[in-house]
């Protein structure tokens, strides 16, 4: 859906359609050259990655394979905790794999640490971060994200795979969540 189906809802469109496929299109050139002639491991984060991994799967001209995960953090409402649960755990074995984290936002930074220290253990090759946004100012941990599409406020935002309460994963932009609708 566009942002007009919810008006409203969103006080700011943040980053639009067209402006995230054109940053993925970029990227998926600089991964290209990074991962020439060696396998590469797509491992998305459940659910918020969902739309990330679709189009970047897609405008990869490099053979890949897929797998996810899907973690939980304990803690209060909407605040990170750091301790992670997995829910799903990867089917493949990650011996000898160039493994690429695909993630929708990284906001404290908690939960891609744990992931990230989680994986390194399990003797890949290598492990490095794509994500589509990142808030620097809500960091907690330094992340050393390799590929990323854009740096946004520290503003709760929805749209493409990110969602309020399971809703507005399919809005095509990013937006600035109304602070009525949380309220
Ligand atoms: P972290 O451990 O604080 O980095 O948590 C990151 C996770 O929290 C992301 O993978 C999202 O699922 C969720 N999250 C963080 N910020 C937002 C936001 O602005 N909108 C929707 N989900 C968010
Ligand atoms: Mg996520």
């Amino acid at each position: 859906m566009e942002p007009r189906d919810i008006e409203g809802d969103l006080t700011e469109i943040l980053i639009d359609e067209e402006q995230i496929r054109a940053r993925l299109a970029e990227l998926c050139r600089v991964i290209e050259k990074d991962y020439a002639g060696k396998d590469l491991l797509l491992v998305g984060v459940l659910k918020g990655a969902v739309m990330v991994m679709a189009d970047l799967a897609r405008e990869l001209v490099h053979p890949i394979t897929m797998d996810w995960m899907a973690v939980s953090s304990y803690g209060s409402g909407t605040q990170s905790s750091g301790v992670v649960r997995i829910l799903k755990d990867l089917d493949t074995d990650l011996h000898g794999r160039n493994v690429l984290i695909v993630e929708d936002i990284i906001d404290s930074g908690l939960t891609l640490s744990w992931l990230l220290a989680n994986l390194k253990s399990r003797g890949p090759e290598s492990v490095e971060i794509c994500a589509l946004l990142r808030k620097p100012a809500a960091a907690r941990v330094d992340i050393d994200v390799k590929y990323l599409g854009f740096d946004i406020p520290n503003q709760f935002v929805v749209g493409y795979g990110l969602d309020f309460d399971e809703r507005y994963r399919n809005l095509r932009s990013v937006g600035v969540l109304a602070p009525h609708i949380y309220a």
